[in-house]
């Protein structure tokens, strides 16, 4: 079969399918054609598609960059890898899936598009999928510019899905090198060398939210700080510096985020923090701190946001403090008093609010 460029649309070839729901996730993968036992990389296709993978004989392995993606393939009985480099995971597979996630930067769907030529083996084809309005026209651009071929192989509702096969060893293009640097030098413990990546929480620069946040951080010398997600290390690495004698721990349920943090800490040399891949909507009931500090994600409303009120409660010491930056502080605060028996704003510029509570002596 011949491969064509993404905008040149064969009406004989393409399969639009009209389906709903399960049957729609079920025309996913049909539109590969997988056989039983062949070696197929999920990057995140449709959600569950998984089941539906599982379902054809295949050999399945979700690679994700978020840990509870990849818990979430695990009980269903798939091989899950934590991974931001799905080709050091893979190096042979047949049929790569991969449907960015909503908000995934765009930078990221190119890394992730080389890393499937990569984790491809010659001959295998990656299907890539996404609407309209979400950047599939330029993700399937970049495809045909790697591949060097690609077509439109259907379309669900408002999904279209394009397919690229690879016919040669080398990509058609150089991978893109998503790696951003720069300094900081007006914070505590200053200055800073920062290096981040495409996908990564406010790459190109410290958010004006954690900036407001640091400015009124307290904290002690000795105190031992948990940075709740983590990003690339800002609240972590100005944490570590100023509890000199204590420690920062710094959480993300995302692994190119700690990959940054944990390279910004070694960069910086700061030997008094470590960062780690958790879920830290469950915090390990053992470790205890002094400082909880949080730019938590707004994305995820109060989902993740109300169990980091109640595992900070939890995880803190007899005089412990918690602080968030938020911007829509209403139904924080009022779950912090509800939790902690009060809580206040600290400070408030622009559309960020800083909020605080702590634990009685
Ligand atoms: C708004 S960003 C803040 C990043 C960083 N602290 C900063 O201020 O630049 C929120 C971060 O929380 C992380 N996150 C979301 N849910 C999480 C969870 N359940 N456990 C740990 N981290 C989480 C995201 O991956 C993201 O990096």
């Amino acid at each position: 079969m011949e491969y064509n460029s993404p905008f040149i649309l064969w009406q004989s070839e393409l399969r639009v399918i009209n389906a709903k729901n399960t049957q729609a996730r079920e025309a996913f993968v049909d539109v590969a054609d997988v056989q039983v036992g062949s070696r197929v990389l999920d990057l995140g296709w449709e959600g569950d598609c998984l089941e539906c993978l599982q379902k054809t004989g295949a050999r399945v392995t979700f690679v994700g960059e978020d840990i509870r993606a990849v818990q979430k393939a695990e009980a269903l009985r798939t091989n899950g890898v934590l991974s931001a480099m799905p080709a050091q995971v893979i190096s042979d597979a047949q049929v790569v899936f991969y449907r960015p996630a909503q908000r995934s930067a765009k930078g990221q769907v190119f890394e992730w598009i080389d890393q499937s030529f990569q984790a491809l083996e010659k001959g295998g084809a990656l299907y890539l999928a996404g609407q309209r309005n979400r950047g599939i026209r330029s993700y399937a651009a970049y495809l045909h510019a790697v591949f060097g071929n690609s077509k439109r192989a259907g379309r669900i509702g408002r999904v279209e899905i394009y397919s690229a096969k690879k016919e040669q060893d080398d990509p058609c293009q150089a991978p893109v090198d998503n790696r951003m640097t720069f300094e900081l030098r007006d914070l505590p413990g200053s200055p800073y060398s920062v290096e981040t990546r495409a996908g990564v929480f406010s790459r190109d620069g410290l958010d004006n939210g954690t900036r407001l946040l640091i400015d009124c951080m307290e904290v002690r010398p000795t105190d031992q700080v948990l940075d709740w997600g983590c990003g690339w290390g800002a609240l972590g690495m100005v944490a570590a510096r100023l509890s000199a004698k204590g420690s920062a721990t710094l959480v993300d349920s995302n692994i190119r985020a700690v990959s940054c943090a944990k390279g910004n800490l070694r960069r910086n040399r700061i030997c008094n923090g470590v960062a780690r891949v958790e879920d830290a909507r469950v915090l390990d009931q053992r470790e205890k701190f002094d400082l909880i500090v949080s730019n938590p994600p707004f994305h995820d409303g109060n989902s993740a946001t109300y169990p980091l009120i109640e595992g900070a409660f939890r995880a803190l010491r007899p005089g412990g403090r918690l602080m968030l930056v938020v911007m829509r502080p209403e139904a924080y605060l009022k779950h912090i008093r509800r939790i902690f028996g009060h809580g206040s704003i600290v400070t408030q510029k622009d559309e960020y609010v800083v909020l605080h509570a702590h634990i009685g002596n």
